[in-house]
């Protein structure tokens, strides 16, 4: 049997209760969600927006749960079901046994935030540096303020890596968070004016995003994208008291993006570090995935794992769900490609999104179209910033274009009218069109936010079109 994650007298410590019975099982594993717990796991009864995770404590038991930490308000009754650990606030409790995790660990961390791509980065993370030795990495995009103190107290005590994603919405999020991970290496993928609603102005994004480097370990380096805005405000908060190093197509980057060719499901990338050149293969397409995949491989060498190696591995990183993942579908007009960008969108990602379309060439009498909802969050601008995007539907090259939602409807209007398919106010009235508009050949590209429900619209074509074998 391998080691348990924490043995019963660790978790007495961190929690700063002892369990009211001796654990059912060895503790394998963290949960705060009974629909995904696992047999072992120990569950936080977490108070949330909707729902009390006091209510699913007999659950988490019957479903195998070694223990359960609650409010002492509730011990008592909760007790009966099995083991509890009774404390003053749960979600402390949590960050506690988080703390835990990251003192008595000595592997070399890693912390991802930025506008976008804090994700997709942590999943390069995650591939590349397994290679080097056992990596514990955030499930999905846990990088709230339960997600951050989850993801710390699931880390093995034996991990030689951890990589964390660390998000925001609001100013001072980021803050008590990265002083929970103290990364070793701190990387910035890129700002952009997203949740600008929330910030205000795009150098108070970034000013959010900056507070990332107060946790910074002494000795560490902090990765910056040299071509976003406000770098020289974050490389001036950042270079006060750590090392600085950076990516981009600048001159002046420590890691320059030299050649980029979409190949495949993926791209064939030559970059340079620290004058270094290296060519590799990486599993997903899109330029700013290349862009991101610069950063990842000079936060590997300022972690000191090898960049090599690194490198060769991202072949192995495919695109997310809904975030390019690539699916071959089959109408009655022949196969055509959907791509699926679902799960976000903000002007950053929508501009790297048309290009994505851009760079996938259709079969013969294909054409490009783009399905676009609503991009949410932003603000005053956001009916312009939508209208902003008519030059790019023509620059990458969309043949066709259709939309979905209030705000798309000033894309829609802005559009040339030969491009115009249909508009629809809501996500779940516009598949029918795409349905009948797909011919073989074709390539579709869906985005939006995630408010902006195209998801579904991206299972809709799934399920109306048979999905080809894997493979193909
Ligand atoms: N460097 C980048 N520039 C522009 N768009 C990006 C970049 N990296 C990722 N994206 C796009 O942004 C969206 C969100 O990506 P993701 O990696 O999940 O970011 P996050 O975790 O920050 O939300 C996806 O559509 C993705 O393709
Ligand atoms: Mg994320």
């Amino acid at each position: 049997m391998t080691d348990p994650l924490w043995s019963e007298t660790e978790l007495a410590q961190a929690l700063g209760a002892p369990p009211s019975a001796p654990l059912s099982a060895a503790v394998a594993g963290v949960s705060i969600d009974t629909r995904t717990l696992a047999p072992g796991d120990l569950f936080f009864a977490i108070q949330g927006e909707t729902s009390d995770g006091h209510d699913y404590v007999a659950r988490a038991f019957a479903a195998g749960a070694s223990a359960c930490v609650v409010a002492q308000t509730r011990a008592r009754e909760l007790a009966a079901h099995g083991p509890v650990f009774a404390v003053d606030d749960t979600l402390r409790a949590m960050e506690r046994l988080g703390a835990a995790a990251r003192a008595r660990t000595h592997a070399r961390i890693v912390a991802v935030t930025g506008s976008v791509g804090k994700t997709s980065a942590k999943e390069m993370l995650r591939v590349a540096l397994a290679k080097a030795g056992p990596t514990h990495a955030s499930a999905a995009s846990y990088n709230n303020h339960w997600g951050v103190p989850l993801t710390l107290a699931r880390m093995p005590a034996s991990s030689a890596f951890g990589v964390f994603e660390i998000g925001m919405n609001h100013a001072g999020e980021i803050t008590p968070l990265v002083a929970m991970v103290r990364p070793h290496v701190a990387l910035v993928t890129t700002i952009a004016p997203v949740h600008i609603e929330y910030l205000g102005s795009i150098e108070a994004i970034a000013e959010a995003k900056a507070e990332i480097f107060t946790g910074v370990e002494l000795g560490g380096t902090i990765v910056l994208n040299r071509d976003a805005p406000q770098f020289a405000l974050l490389e001036r908060r950042a270079s006060l008291t750590r090392k600085v190093v950076s990516f981009g197509a600048d001159a002046r980057a420590d890691g320059r993006l030299l050649h980029f060719e979409p190949e495949g499901e993926g791209a064939a990338v030559r970059a340079v570090l620290h004058g270094r050149e290296i060519a590799f293969r990486l599993g997903a397409p899109g330029l700013h995935m290349a862009q991101n995949a610069v950063g990842v491989l000079l936060a590997v060498e300022a972690l000191g794992a090898d960049v090599a190696q690194a490198a060769a591995a991202l072949a192995e990183f495919s695109a997310q769900k809904g975030r390019g993942a690539r699916f071959t579908l089959h109408g009655p007009g022949g196969a055509f490609t959907l791509i699926d960008e679902s799960y976000n969108a903000n002007p950053v990602s929508m501009r790297a999104a048309l290009a994505l379309l851009s760079a996938t060439n259709p079969g013969a009498g294909g054409r490009r179209i783009a399905v676009l909802g609503d991009m949410l969050e932003l603000g005053a601008g956001g009916a312009q910033a939508h209208a902003d995007l008519a030059g790019d539907l023509a620059r990458h090259n969309v043949d066709l274009l259709f939309c979905v939602g209030p705000l798309m409807r000033r894309l829609f209007d802005a559009a040339p009218p030969a491009m115009r398919g249909f508009w629809a106010e809501r996500s779940a009235d516009i598949a029918p069109s795409v349905f009948d508009a797909a011919r073989g050949g074709d390539v579709v590209m869906v985005k939006g936010s995630l408010g902006s429900a195209m998801g579904p619209v991206v299972a809709a074509l799934r399920s109306h079109f048979s999905l080809a074998p894997a493979g193909e």
